[in-house]
């Protein structure tokens, strides 16, 4: 069995003196693509941010590859290698594609920059064609690639990426699925976030489903259906089950 890379266990967390996370328990091993889903408010963009360090942890621990971050700030958890793409648009819209990696390129020392710019236009060649575009011009599929490049170009060990389809057309949606299932298969551990459950379970490994800031499904996903994933939204449980939800 591959070891887990990181490994969260009875995680509390919130915002100021609000719980939002309720205890969540979740291992992920290097290398898998995991869809953390769920209803509206139920944690998680909460958990995300939490793995990054931008909430308040109260109780728990996240062991990132033998070591627990949850006392880390952002800046030592990005030299962990864990890179966060935010929901919502991230980039900087009156940059071009250039200066946006540029500008994610801060932890960088000067020399290095070129080079690990040129990596990330290796990887997704749409983003070399619109080197000189400014960000805020181009298509929402565009934008989106651009700050999932921004975070790959830290080169993490995990990325965390947040509901990457919203507002994107199926086509726009398509490319971008197809580019995190293509850095997966080159290695990419990825936990992503997504409303979009049939995309969702159409490219990652594992399901996991958030609910009241509590893991109340995770498996694969195959093993559950589309009906089976809108009753546990919508009740927290399965037909017929009493006792997913506590
Ligand atoms: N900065 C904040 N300060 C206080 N409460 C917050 C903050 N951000 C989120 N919340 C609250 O935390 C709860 C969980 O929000 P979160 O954004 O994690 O949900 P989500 O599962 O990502 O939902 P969505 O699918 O709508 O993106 C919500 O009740 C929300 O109002
Ligand atoms: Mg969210």
């Amino acid at each position: 069995m591959v070891e887990p890379s990181l490994s969260i266990k009875g995680l509390r967390a919130g915002y100021g003196s609000l719980d939002i996370l309720n205890g969540v328990d979740l291992d992920v091993p290097q290398g898998q693509f995991v869809a953390l889903m769920g209803p509206n408010g139920a944690g998680k963009s909460t958990l995300l941010k939490t793995l990054y360090g931008m909430t308040t942890v109260k109780g728990g621990s996240i062991n990132w590859q033998g070591k627990d971050i949850s006392a880390l700030k952002s800046r030592a958890i990005l030299a962990e290698g864990i890179s966060w793409v935010p929901q919502g648009r991230c980039n900087f819209p009156v940059m071009t594609v250039d200066e946006n990696l540029q500008m994610a390129a801060y932890t960088l020392r000067d020399s290095k920059v070129k080079a690990e710019r040129d990596y990330v236009y290796n990887l997704f060649p749409i983003l070399k064609t619109r080197r000189n575009t400014l960000a805020g011009n181009m298509s929402g599929g565009e934008q989106q690639l651009l700050e999932v490049a921004m975070a790959v170009l830290q080169r993490p060990k995990i990325l965390l990426v947040d509901e990457p389809s919203v507002g994107l057309s199926p086509t726009a949606i398509g490319i971008v699925f197809d580019e995190l299932l293509r850095i997966n298969a080159a290695g990419q551990t990825i936990l992503l976030v997504e409303q979009n459950t049939k995309k969702a379970m159409a490219v990652a490994q594992r399901a996991v489903i958030l609910r009241l800031g509590k893991v109340i499904w995770d498996g694969r996903p195959a093993d559950i259906t589309h009906d089976e994933l809108g009753e546990l939204f919508l009740t927290g449980r399965m037909r017929g089950e009493t006792d997913v939800e506590q």
